[in-house]
């Protein structure tokens, strides 16, 4: 089952939804582009190859839903739509990168019905290609880890993050795929949880090991010599760092401390080689994500948060990044020189 597809049958966008997982396995199914950036805000769309894929349906759902406008107004409730939903997550460059793909196809046509179709052709070749670079992800970062490993890795770039297969949990499937013997350590991610609820979620249905640890507990078990590799993915790369899940960061200094590779896996739509990391804006998400628990009161009223959803990970300590063209190591030249070579 695909995370994110289109609905051909009643022309609609079908998501799971992700807020509701593991209890209850619900899908979205939707027409409305406010619907989608509420879903998107929410979360119950996530993780950056899929938000790539939601932002392009998304302005397939706006050209459809404008089709009665003329030509010029159309034009401009389709811009004003992928304003919108661009802005309901700034970190993950994916959403921007699949909104303006799809929008620049569906601009170029003369009428509203030449530029619904182009848009939900385009989307749709956004969702297939997703499905096929994971495979090749997972391909070349398979070959990264030990035939017995245990990998840690932290928030959820599997298959709910992206089409199917997942970036990070991609490359611990591939490897088990080809007969590695890989168990998962996954960080529970506070305070959303997205490891706890959705990696140990797909992997267990996969039937590949994993235990859930607090993400307090990383360093106490690098350094009890219990973890072989840690594998995260990424919202966004610029030249000089990995954005990623709030939490990553530490991962990465204390994998560095313990001499533990620390490896990026990410579709190549994630770099931005364009800016750098003092350019990006970090989601801050609200105070109610982290002061309530399944509706149980966790702080005192009054108390103020700082709830970043995602830190930056200097390139320094990253071993390697495992694209869907090949790996960058460090000191990952081509990213500076805007360059596409890379190791296969
Ligand atoms: O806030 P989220 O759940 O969207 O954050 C997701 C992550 O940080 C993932 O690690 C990242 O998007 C890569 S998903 C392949």
């Amino acid at each position: 089952m695909r995370t994110i597809t289109w609905n051909t049958g009643s022309q609609c966008l079908t998501y799971i939804d992700q807020t509701r997982l593991p209890a209850e396995q619900v899908s979205v199914e939707t027409r409305s582009v406010t619907r989608l950036a509420d879903g998107i805000q929410r979360l119950e769309v996530r993780g950056a190859p899929a938000l790539g894929v939601a932002g392009g349906y998304g302005v397939a759902l706006s050209c459809l839903s404008h089709q009665e406008e003329m030509a010029p107004a159309f034009r401009e409730s389709v811009i004003r739509d992928a304003a919108h939903l661009r802005a309901t997550r700034p970190t993950a460059i994916n959403l921007t990168w699949g909104i303006d793909r799809v929008l620049q196809t569906a601009l170029q046509e003369n009428t509203p019905a030449a530029a619904y179709a182009a848009a939900l052709r385009e989307a749709q070749a956004i969702e297939e290609e997703d499905v096929a670079l994971c495979h090749r992800i997972g391909e070349f970062g398979a070959k990264l880890l030990p035939d017995t490993c245990t990998v840690l890795t932290h928030c959820n770039a599997g298959a709910l993050a992206c089409v199917e297969w997942g970036t990070a949990l991609g490359v611990v499937r591939s490897a088990v795929k080809v007969g590695k013997n890989v168990s998962v350590l996954s960080c529970e991610t506070r305070p959303l949880n997205q490891g706890s609820r959705l990696t140990a979620f797909e992997l267990q249905a996969d039937d590949i090991p994993v235990k859930t640890i607090p993400d307090s507990a990383a360093a106490h078990l690098m350094r009890k010599g219990m973890i072989d590799a840690v594998v995260v993915g990424a919202d966004r790369i610029t030249p000089d760092a990995v954005f990623n899940k709030i939490g990553t960061y530490m991962h990465a200094v204390c994998a560095d401390r313990h001499n533990i590779p620390f490896y990026v896996a990410a579709p190549y739509s994630t770099l931005d080689l364009s800016q750098k990391e003092s350019d990006i804006t970090i989601e801050e998400r609200s105070r109610e994500e982290l002061a309530v628990c399944g509706g149980k009161q966790l702080m005192p009223d009054g108390v103020p948060v700082v709830n970043p959803a995602f830190d930056t990970t200097p390139l320094s300590l990253v071993t390697a990044i495992i694209t869907d063209k090949g790996i960058l190591r460090y000191p990952y030249t081509e990213l500076a020189e805007h360059d596409e070579r890379v190791e296969t």
